[in-house]
């Protein structure tokens, strides 16, 4: 992580994987763009409603630059953490840019949507594209990255919050002015090239981890769990509260998910796979647009 722009961002260096923990953004033809949000395995929690989501901004952009006369119904369900620092509601903005633009019978080329991914959000043309990829400048600049074969990771859900921009003001503050520029991390990169978790668990690292554990000390406690029962690498995603644990295969990621599910450190323990595809359009029976996005 670099040090903070005259705009306000960060410039950074970071390697995205996408993962195969997905939200689901039915869309169907409709006169007015409207948005109705839930959260799937789960209750008491807020997902925020209508206009003020990112699914919806992103529709209305579409609608706006191109002149889109028709409107849309979507219905999303939420499995990613919500204000976790996994990149969910760039997810569900990605999901419907490409559902709308498939909907209203593709107003904007794929060159065109990745434009006004970088508008919705710096995570948000990462979220189209998936896979693995090194974003740089404020995140939104992708080159792809080589990887080996797939990965086993444990996603644990914090039961706390944390804003992304608080996070960052954390940063600062614990950063000083003495921040370097960001560089991109070899090692990372050589190790995702050859496969092999354990050299890709040694090489993880986040920047914003002090800071969000600054915030949550409790994560600290948590990740440490993580390496005692066997993670190859253990670190807060994003700007956090998920932390994500690296296992050397499949069966010892079943097994890391529940120890760390029995910590009571943590909300929900699940694992998942790397990398997986970036937002998608699959058609239903009735021929209607469903968007499974990934992060
Ligand atoms: O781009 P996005 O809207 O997702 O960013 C949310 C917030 O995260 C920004 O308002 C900023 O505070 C912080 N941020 C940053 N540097 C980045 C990306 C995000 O400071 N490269």
């Amino acid at each position: 992580m670099g040090p903070r722009r005259s705009d306000g961002y960060h410039e950074l260096v970071t390697v995205f994987q996408a993962i195969d923990l997905i939200d689901e953004l039915r869309v169907v033809p409709a006169a007015e763009l409207s948005l109705e949000a839930s959260i799937i395995d789960a209750e008491a929690e807020t997902v925020v409603q209508g206009e003020d989501n990112l699914a919806w901004k992103a529709a209305a952009l579409l609608q706006d630059r191109f002149d889109v006369t028709a409107g849309a119904h979507m219905n999303l369900s939420k499995r990613i953490p919500i204000a976790g620092g996994m990149a969910g509601g760039s997810t569900d903005a990605a999901a419907a840019l490409v559902a709308c633009n498939a909907l209203w019978g593709q107003p904007a080329s794929p060159a065109e949507l990745f434009e006004l991914a970088a508008e919705l959000g710096s995570d948000v043309p990462f979220c189209l594209r998936g896979n693995t990829a090194l974003g740089s400048s404020r995140g939104e600049v992708l080159t792809p990255v080589l990887t080996t074969g797939e990965l086993s990771w444990v996603v644990a859900a914090s039961f706390k919050e944390l804003s992304t921009p608080a996070v960052y003001r954390r940063f600062d503050e614990l950063a000083g002015d003495a921040v370097p520029a960001p560089e991109v991390p070899a090692d990372l990169m050589a190790a995702l090239r050859i496969g092999d978790p354990e050299r890709i668990g040694a090489a993880l690292h986040n920047d914003l981890q002090r800071a969000a554990i600054s915030l949550i000390p409790d994560l600290d406690l948590l990740l440490e769990a993580g390496r005692d029962y066997g993670a190859v690498g253990a670190m807060v995603s994003g700007s956090g509260p998920t932390t994500v644990f690296l296992a050397k295969d499949a069966d010892r990621a079943v097994e890391l998910a529940i120890m760390l599910s029995s910590t009571g450190l943590c909300k929900w323990a699940r694992v998942v796979k790397g990398p997986a595809p970036g937002a998608r359009v699959i058609p239903d029976s009735g021929n209607r647009p469903r968007v499974v996005p990934v992060t």
